[in-house]
């Protein structure tokens, strides 16, 4: 859950939105200001709620941005996908949906794309122009202000790029937006960075935080609360927590429970996620009262 705050290892939490009840691009629409009879080839916008708000906002503090930049992992994997592509980049047109500071916009210009439309809601976006600007990419870096869903782009593109990939991969509810500005704006056969994506689950066991959680109520400055304790468990674990954790902590392989095909996914396969799985544990736990112990 975004809080606004640091989460417990120091870094900020990457914004999120609520699920999109039944919106994101599912639907055949028509554009503002052609009447409904007017069927459109491409998905209808869906509103821009109160929770869309919000998360823009969250997505216009520098922290946010500063954090993800200096993910190297992320980003350089990204720079180097795109370099990886730049046969199929230059010459052509991009969209980087979702653009932030306008990194993967300018990454796909050092690729040699001719026009990258870099779109944001946030106010990020105008801080985008800025640094396009200062990287004298006026001429082939077009940042515009405003939502995917919304923006008039006056061309089709060859290529999308996207960072969507929230906790959870999907935690964010961003992949609606990448899927509607697919299918209103990429030309057939065209690109999509990245074009595939595998969520992964994988049972933990993480015996001191159970003790921070739990057993922490035995005793609070000498008095006897361990009634607490059935509550604390229940609470403990009832919200998603992102946590960095050891290998030590994971107990057995990861298994895949979800696998996205950016090019064929359609909105309203994100609205459950459902997967039968079976684990089984490579290290011996031991269960004492409740909580778990590695021998
Ligand atoms: C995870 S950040 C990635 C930023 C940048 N691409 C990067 O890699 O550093 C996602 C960005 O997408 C923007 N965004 C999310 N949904 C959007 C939408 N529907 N229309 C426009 N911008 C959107 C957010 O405001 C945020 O700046």
């Amino acid at each position: 859950m975004f809080t606004g705050g640091a989460d417990g290892n120091g870094h900020l939490p990457r914004p999120r939105r609520p699920r999109r009840g039944g919106h994101g691009g599912g639907g055949i629409g028509s554009p503002p200001g052609q009447g409904p009879s007017t069927v459109q080839p491409y998905p209808a916008a869906p509103p821009c709620t109160d929770y869309d708000m919000a998360y823009f906002k969250a997505y216009s503090h520098i922290g946010v941005h500063e954090e993800m930049l200096k993910d190297h992992v992320r980003t350089s994997t990204y720079r180097n996908a795109i370099m990886h592509h730049q046969d199929l980049i230059s010459g052509k047109v991009v969209l980087d949906v979702g653009c932030g500071t306008g990194v993967l916009s300018i990454f796909c210009a050092f690729a040699g794309a001719t026009r990258v439309y870099a779109v944001d809601a946030s106010d990020i976006a105008i801080q985008a122009m800025e640094i396009v600007r200062e990287n004298e990419l006026s001429d082939k870096v077009v940042v515009l202000h405003g939502r995917i869903e919304d923006v008039n782009i006056e061309e089709k593109v060859d290529v999308i790029v996207s960072e969507w990939m929230g906790y959870m991969l999907l935690y964010e509810s961003m992949l609606g937006s990448v899927i509607f500005a697919r299918d209103k704006w990429l030309k057939p056969g065209g690109l999509i960075l990245p074009s595939h994506a595998s969520l992964y689950m994988a049972p933990i066991t993480n015996s001191q935080r159970y003790h921070d959680s739990v057993y922490f109520w035995r005793d609070v400055y000498g008095i006897k609360m361990s009634s607490m304790m059935p509550l604390a468990k229940q609470c403990a674990f009832m919200e998603p927590s992102v946590e960095t954790i050891s290998g030590e902590n994971v107990l057995t392989w990861p298994t895949v429970v979800s696998q996205v095909d950016c090019y064929t996914i359609q909105a309203q396969e994100l609205e459950t996620i459902t997967a039968t799985f079976k684990f089984t544990s490579m290290l011996q736990v031991l269960v004492i009262s409740g909580t778990s112990k590695n021998p």
